[in-house]
């Protein structure tokens, strides 16, 4: 009966507001919630401009319904606050959020309160709940005051949005926090939270179950908080940050006020800004703590971290999800259990060496790992294991020196290292000895399966890459040059590659992708070959990307030759090139061979010709994305080409990594890079553009002065050339004044466009070129507004060098 009034109702309300189109009626548009309204089933409030949301919403493949507020006006269901976190309903018709005794309270199916603003208010018809373009949901009495009783704001889950204030209210008392979902199905408080320090230290920590802090902003020097330098170089959000006796907060705004951006404490443990690309997605540009595998805990006990591959996290050989659905929803930490208990009263018993079934330990090479237990000096090594074995509850050791470390219980917070990081350690883990099978009882497993390998399939597909192995190896023992694929793209084997670069040993450089290593091909072809790091991608999809790279062909461009594709293994085969990268003799030595201006201006028109290829000339344009003098290589006649194009969308859009070598200078990344809005070639331009300044004055953009602090070369050299300085003063010293004052004034002028703010100003590579060729004239550009900023937060930045920012 109640249903069937309940329907008539609501009927009748739809049929009226059709009617009279007021903008009081819940469920078609309207912003506000009235005393006598209520939101029930797939009724919604939408705020004035249409920008958010409010009404039930069910979260991926949970059954459970949750009041909460989305962005109305974007594909993907994006929430960035949720009331009844921890008590759903699994009925949206049968519940309903409504103005109760003056607060907004959800009432379940049964009438029950399972959330309230729970504000003291009198019971007046006049209050009521209006859903801001913010995203802010404010519960108002107009005729009290204040007249704001409640807000969203005050109480955010786990997003933090634009105009929202962060921190702590010294006169309630009360910390907002922000606190990740538990996984993407079930917004409950998780266990990674953000809040301000209260301690007065004015910075803000990341903490994991609400008490052990594992990142930290550094405090607030009145412009930027110290470990997030970046935030100086942000043009595209106001930051504030407030402290007085009242209250201590952190507020942001997007500057344009119409790009959607939002920082949010993801369930992965990061704290992470993202911003709406047009193009339908979520664009996330910056993270903290950078690394996945910073985060503790994070993939549970007997549970292993990999920053360089995906998944993240992996049971250790002998151990199973705890909860394989929970592992699938990415929430790891729950960690891993043991497939087969370890039966210490009976295993201990088993002394005889060539018992089978006696207990082992499986030995994982390369890993970090953290607190042991215990601490034991002994004499030998071999005291270490049997010392392990005794005692039941130790579940794993390692060797120190002449002592030996001890795990009691649980494992965790174990990162495995990838190949060419050699910095890790060995650790031996207890499994329960019918683990290791029968079949193997004259050597120790050495294996280090981390439950890539798992259950018994492992041990037959193990068995037949040993067969495959042992039937192909005699032919290809010399021979194997490999296999023509797609295009001129030669397939080549692992193994060939380690013989051709005599096992790694000739070490060209390193970039952001990976060392490179000098090799000789069978016919005599000297090669470059590129070992990349951090490829999350499919087989596939790689062999799809890399035929891609290899039909793009130019003159000045890198040619790649071939690759390799086994297993986790990529490596990438080019043309080696004589004189190695630019870097080295823009700013190596000055004594030897100087690179006269002659020189400087081909290589930098040459440079401008196979960009303006990459970006406009193939089928599918490339943005380049990290154009800098170590990626500029020179041939035996100093021809120039460019290398490493293609890759990053090889290993996904990095921004973490941008970030990394972003910290402290801005070096060679357009403004845009750090403001999450789409990255264009213009992104290239911007890196030209820095490099033509290098190339007039032989030195670094960035340099650190005596002091520590960072003078920014381009800078300076900006206002020489606008302000119609002597741009001869630039000109690098060991060129000794040689050089076309003509040329000169361009390359200042085009380098002062290139590096303009605003994208649009930017010239693009076709018209640098005809620039540089001399075909069309370049005027005097305007000021470049973030080299201002830059200026003004000189002072405060410090400067981090490759080194130190290539460790993290
Ligand atoms: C609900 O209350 C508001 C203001 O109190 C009033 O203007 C509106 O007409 C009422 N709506 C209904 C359907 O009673
Ligand atoms: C939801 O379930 C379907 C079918 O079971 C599955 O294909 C899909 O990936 C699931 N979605 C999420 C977000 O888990
Ligand atoms: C909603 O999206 C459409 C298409 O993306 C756009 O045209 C429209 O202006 C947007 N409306 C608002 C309010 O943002
Ligand atoms: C609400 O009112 C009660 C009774 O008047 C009072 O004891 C309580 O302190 C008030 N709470 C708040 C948060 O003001
Ligand atoms: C988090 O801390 C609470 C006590 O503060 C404890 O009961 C709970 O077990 C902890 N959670 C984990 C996963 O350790
Ligand atoms: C918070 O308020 C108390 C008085 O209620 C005051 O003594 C204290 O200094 C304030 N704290 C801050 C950080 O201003
Ligand atoms: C703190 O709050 C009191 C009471 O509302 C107000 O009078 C005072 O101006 C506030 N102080 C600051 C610094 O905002
Ligand atoms: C953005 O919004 C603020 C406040 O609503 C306003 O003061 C500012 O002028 C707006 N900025 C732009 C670029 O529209
Ligand atoms: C130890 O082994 C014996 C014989 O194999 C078996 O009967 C006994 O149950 C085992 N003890 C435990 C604790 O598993
Ligand atoms: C095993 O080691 C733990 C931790 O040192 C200790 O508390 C326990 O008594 C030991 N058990 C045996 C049987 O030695
Ligand atoms: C062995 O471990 C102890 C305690 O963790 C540590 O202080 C010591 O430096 C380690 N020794 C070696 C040789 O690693």
């Amino acid at each position: 009966m109640e249903m069937k009034n309940n329907q008539l109702y609501m009927l009748v309300v739809f049929l009226l507001c059709l009617f009279l189109k007021n903008h009081f009626c819940v469920g078609l548009g309207a912003d506000t919630m009235f005393a006598n309204q209520s939101v029930s089933g797939d009724q919604t409030i939408v705020s004035a401009g249409g920008v958010f949301e409010l009404g039930f919403f069910k979260p991926g493949n949970s059954s459970n319904y949750y009041i909460g507020i989305w962005y109305k006006n974007i594909s993907e269901r994006t929430v960035v606050w949720v009331a009844n976190r921890e008590k759903p309903v699994s009925d949206r018709f049968l519940s309903a959020l409504r103005i109760s005794h003056g607060n907004l309270v959800l009432f379940d199916e049964s009438k029950i309160t399972i959330w309230s603003t729970n504000v003291n208010s009198t019971d007046s018809s006049t209050v009521h709940a209006v859903l801001q373009d913010n995203g802010n949901l404010v519960l108002k009495n107009e005729n009290h005051s204040p007249k704001i009783l409640w807000e969203s704001f005050d109480h955010p889950a786990h997003t933090w949005l634009p105009g929202s204030k962060l921190g702590y209210n010294n006169r309630t008392k009360s910390n907002q926090r922000l606190i990740s979902w538990k996984n993407s199905e079930d917004p409950a408080p998780g266990l990674y939270s953000l809040e301000l320090d209260t301690s007065g230290t004015n910075s803000y920590k990341i903490l994991w179950n609400g008490s052990k802090s594992y990142w930290t902003s550094g405090a607030w020097n009145g412009k930027i908080f110290e470990m997030v330098p970046e935030m100086g170089f942000n043009l595209f959000f106001n930051f504030q940050y407030v402290t007085n006796a009242n209250e201590s907060y952190f507020v942001y705004y997007v500057k344009d006020n119409f790009t959607m951006s939002r920082f949010i404490m993801d369930v992965s443990g990061q704290i992470k800004q993202l911003s709406w690309l047009p193009k339908d997605s979520w664009n996330s540009f910056w993270s903290q703590p950078p690394q996945q595998c910073g985060v503790p805990n994070f993939c549970g006990a007997f549970g292993i971290c990999n920053d360089k591959s995906l998944p993240f996290c992996n049971c250790l050989m002998g151990f199973e999800p705890k909860s394989q659905h929970f592992w699938d929803l990415k929430d790891y930490s729950g960690g891993c259990r043991r497939k087969t208990n370890v039966n210490c009263e009976n295993e201990s018993l088993l002394t005889n060496e060539n018992d089978d079934r006696k207990q082992r330990f499986v030995e994982l090479r390369n890993i970090i790992y953290k607190d042991p237990k215990l601490y034991v000096q002994l004499g030998s090594s071999a005291g270490c294991e049997s010392m392990c074995l005794k005692n039941c509850s130790c579940t794993a050791y390692a060797l120190n020196g002449s002592g030996c470390l001890i795990w009691i219980g649980d494992l965790l917070n174990l990162i495995e290292l990838s190949q060419d990081e050699t910095t890790g350690k060995t650790l031996y883990v207890r499994l329960a000895a019918s683990e290791f099978g029968s079949s193997r009882n004259d050597e120790k497993n050495r294996g280090i399966y981390i439950g890539v390998f798992v259950g018994s399939a492992a041990g037959l597909a193990v068995f037949l890459v040993l067969v495959v192995i042992l039937i192909w190896r005699p032919k290809n023992k010399t021979v194997g040059t490999g296999i023509e694929v797609e295009g001129s793209l030669v397939a080549f084997e692992y193994r060939y590659l380690q013989n051709a670069t005599n096992n790694f040993s000739e070490r060209l450089g390193g970039g952001g992708f990976g060392s490179v290593f000098k090799g000789t091909l069978q016919d005599s072809t000297v090669v470059a070959v590129k070992q990349l790091q951090s490829v999350n991608q499919g087989e596939k999809q790689f062999r799809t990307e890399i035929s891609t790279i290899g039909t793009i062909q130019h003159v000045n461009l890198v040619r790649l030759r071939g690759f390799c594709s086994e297993g986790t293994r990529r490596l990438l085969v080019y043309d080696y090139m004589p004189n190695g990268s630019l870097d080295s003799h823009l700013f190596g030595e000055k004594n030897s061979n100087i690179l006269s201006w002659k020189t400087r201006y081909q290589i930098a028109l040459r440079m401008a010709r196979g960009l303006f290829y990459l970006h406009e000339k193939c089928r599918d344009c490339i943005i380049h994305c990290d154009i800098k003098p170590e990626n500029i290589l020179l041939d035996a006649e100093f021809c120039p080409k460019v290398g490493d194009f293609g890759l990053a969308k090889l290993v996904g859009r990095d921004f973490s990594r941008v970030l990394t070598t972003m910290r402290g200078t801005r070096g060679y990344l357009a403004p845009e890079w750090i403001s999450g809005v789409a990255i264009t070639p213009k992104a290239d331009v911007y890196s030209f553009g820095i490099m033509l300044f290098e190339f007039v004055s032989g030195r670094r953009n960035s340099e650190p002065s005596a002091d520590g602090k960072v003078a920014f070369f381009p800078s300076w050299a900006a206002s020489v050339t606008i302000d119609g300085g002597d741009v001869q003063s630039l000109l690098d010293p060991s060129l000794e004044g040689n050089a076309d004052l003509e040329e000169l004034t361009r390359v200042c002028r085009v380098a002062c466009w290139c590096i303009q703010d605003d994208e649009t100003r930017r010239p693009s590579m076709g018209q640098i070129v005809q620039i540089l060729e001399g075909i069309i004239d370049v005027k005097v550009p305007p000021f470049p507004r973030s080299l201002r900023v830059f200026v003004d937060n000189q002072e405060t930045l410090v400067f981090f060098g490759e080194s130190s920012s290539s460790q993290s």
